[in-house]
Parts: structure tokens; C-alpha cells; sequence
């Protein structure tokens, strides 16, 4: 009989992707996923956007300067492709440390206005990223608004991921927060350059979590839920197969409660609180703790060609509840999962 497991030590994990934000919700957030993580991919979509090397970096000390006293936390910062993005600012902002390059089709999500409107406009910068090694991080789904948006993810891959892994094949590209089977397959059949992120939400949930018995504001994030099968299956599948294309990466999004509650809620779930938790309770469920490090700690360190982590993080079986609420700026945010019971924590 297998022994019950009780406690797990991991290499300390990275978050592949997250919002952090700026400002006074900065501040009220980032110590979460600092306790955490060894390091994390900021995202770009500030208002303005982080689109040149002097943004990224004043955004980093913002970062650093909202830590914890004594956090060893190590931000890692993303330039915010636009249609007016050139090599010269890639070099510029590689020169800065900046480790990769994010492309959100426009009018894609949250603050993504300034995002690309027609991807061959850039392509003399992305032939410079390829020649750099610099990852292009993607947004993958469509925003014409004929395409139906459970649909979005899948006509990416068709009409431009494809495309695009075509005429850059030395290109190394994440394919940010998956969602479909399509995309699963799509990473799969593809060559060792093309990488992907599951988010914990899309492991732990689906359409009908967001729909049944009511609409749940705190369940609407882009790229949507999908339905369990094939999708949701075909994404906890991938997770714990063990294959190093599949690695962390939260899309933690907060927005403030009254914010989500709306008439036109944003789009967006936080996990930050407890990401790592929420991930062992998904590894836990497949029969694949064993393989949650690999994940967590290793595969994405790997493929963005960085050292792993040296500390470590320790998970105790214990049950505790989800708060309903924690504050968020001068309001609160209503993190994943609120009020519900989890039965892994990391003990500080
Ligand atoms: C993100 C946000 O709020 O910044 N929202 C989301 O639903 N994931 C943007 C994004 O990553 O699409
Ligand atoms: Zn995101």
C-alpha cells in the first residue's frame, strides 16, 4: 500500500505569468506570490503598457520596492509588443534584462488596446527576437467578432500560431495559458521551440463552474473556460504527463471585487494566494505529486535557459479554508476558490 503522503518539499517554483499590477494594489498583492516563488514573468498590460527598456525597468523597481523586507523575489520583466515595436527596442530592452517579448492581439483582454492589430507588421522584429533567443510570449486567441469566443483559441492556432511557427522556425514561443485540446495537440506536434503555461483555475474548473446555478463574476477570465471534455481533461492530461513543454504559469489577474460584480465585469482570476496549493491539489487528484517539481520548479527554468531555483518550499497536508476576501487597494479582491476548502498549505 503506498504510504500517505503528508508533506512535500519542492525546488522553490516560478510563475511563467502574472499580473501584478501597480500602485497601492501592487503593494497589497505581490508579497503573496513572493512567498512562493523564486521568480516570476511580469506581464506588460499596464495602462500605458510596458512598451520600451527605461517602462520595464522603473516597472521592475516598482516591483522590488513593494516586496517584503528581506524577499529575494526576482521579477522578470516582459516588453509589450505593438505595431510600432522594433528591433531596436528588442535590443534595447534584452540590454535592460528584459527576457521576453509579449504579443497581445489587440482588443484580445485587459489593457490590450495597444496590443498588435496584424502580426506581419512585426515581423522584422520577431525575426530579430528569433536571431536573439529572446521567447515570444502569446495571447492566442483571435478577437475577430465573428469567431465565437469559446472558438478563439482554436482559429489562432489555424489562421496565425501556425503561420507563424512556419515562417520563424528557430522562434522560441510560449503559447500562454491554454485552454482547448486543440492547443495541447498543437504544443505536442510541434518542435522543442514551442512551450505552453496551464493556468490552475483552467485545471480546476470549467464552463459549467462558471455557469451553473448562476453566473460567478470570480470564474470570467480570458481565454475562457472551456467545456470538461475534451478540454479541461486534455489540459490536466498535459500538466501531469511529465512532457517539459507544460509549465507554470497562474494568470493570476486581480481586479478589485466591485470591479468583477458588475454589469461588465473584468476579466480575470487571482490565485496568487495560493497557487502552489491550488497545483498540488491537481497533481494530487491525477495520482502525479511525484511529478508537480518538474512543473513547478524545473521545466520552465529550463526552457527559459535559467539556472533553478535553490531554496526550497515545503507543502503540509492540512486542511484550511479560503478567506472570502483580502484586501486589494483601498477595496478587496475576491481570490479563487473563496470560502472553500484546500488541503495542502505551505507552513512559513
Ligand atoms: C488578464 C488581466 O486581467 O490582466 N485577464 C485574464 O482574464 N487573464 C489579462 C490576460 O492575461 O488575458
Ligand atoms: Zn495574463
Amino acid at each position: 500500500m503506498q504510504k500517505h503522503i503528508t508533506q512535500i518539499t519542492l525546488i522553490k517554483p516560478d510563475d511563467w505569468h502574472l499580473h501584478v499590477r501597480s500602485g497601492a494594489a501592487l503593494k497589497s498583492i505581490v508579497g503573496m506570490t513572493a512567498a512562493q516563488m523564486g521568480r516570476a514573468i511580469i506581464m506588460p498590460n499596464l495602462n500605458p503598457p510596458v512598451s520600451n527598456a527605461t517602462q520595464a525597468h522603473a516597472y521592475r523597481q516598482e516591483i522590488l520596492s513593494a516586496l517584503p523586507k528581506d524577499s529575494e523575489f526576482n521579477p522578470l520583466m516582459v516588453l509589450y509588443l505593438t505595431d510600432n515595436t522594433t528591433p531596436k527596442d528588442i535590443q534595447e530592452a534584452l540590454d535592460n534584462n528584459v527576457v521576453a517579448a509579449k504579443l497581445y492581439p489587440a482588443g484580445a483582454t485587459t489593457n490590450s488596446d495597444n496590443g498588435v492589430t496584424n502580426i506581419t507588421k512585426l515581423y522584422p522584429t520577431l525575426a530579430y527576437m528569433q536571431k536573439l533567443g529572446m521567447p515570444l510570449l502569446l495571447h492566442g486567441e483571435v478577437t475577430r467578432s465573428d469567431v465565437d469566443i469559446f472558438d478563439r483559441e482554436a482559429v489562432f492556432i489555424d489562421e496565425i500560431l501556425s503561420q507563424v511557427v512556419h515562417d520563424f522556425p528557430e522562434l522560441k514561443i510560449v503559447f500562454e495559458h491554454i485552454t482547448t485540446k486543440e492547443a495541447v495537440d498543437f504544443v505536442l506536434a510541434s518542435h522543442d521551440k514551442i512551450a505552453a503555461t496551464i493556468t490552475p483555475h483552467h485545471l480546476l474548473a470549467n464552463r459549467n463552474d462558471m455557469l451553473v446555478g448562476g453566473i460567478k463574476p470570480h470564474y470570467f477570465c480570458l481565454p475562457i473556460l472551456k467545456r470538461k471534455n475534451p478540454h479541461q481533461s486534455a489540459l490536466l492530461a498535459a500538466a501531469t504527463s511529465g512532457n517539459a513543454k507544460f509549465f507554470l504559469g497562474t494568470d493570476s489577474a486581480p481586479h478589485a471585487t466591485t470591479d468583477k460584480e458588475s454589469a461588465c465585469g473584468c476579466a480575470g482570476i487571482f490565485t496568487a494566494h495560493c497557487a502552489i496549493e491550488l497545483y498540488a491539489t491537481v497533481f494530487e487528484r491525477q495520482n502525479a505529486l511525484h511529478k508537480l517539481e518538474n512543473f513547478a520548479s524545473k521545466f520552465g527554468a529550463d526552457f527559459y535557459n535559467l539556472p533553478h531555483n535553490t531554496q526550497t518550499i515545503t507543502l503540509h497536508k492540512q486542511d484550511w479554508v479560503i478567506p472570502a476576501n483580502y484586501p486589494f487597494a483601498n477595496s478587496t479582491i475576491v481570490p479563487f476558490m473563496a470560502t472553500k476548502t484546500l488541503s495542502w498549505k505551505q507552513l512559513d
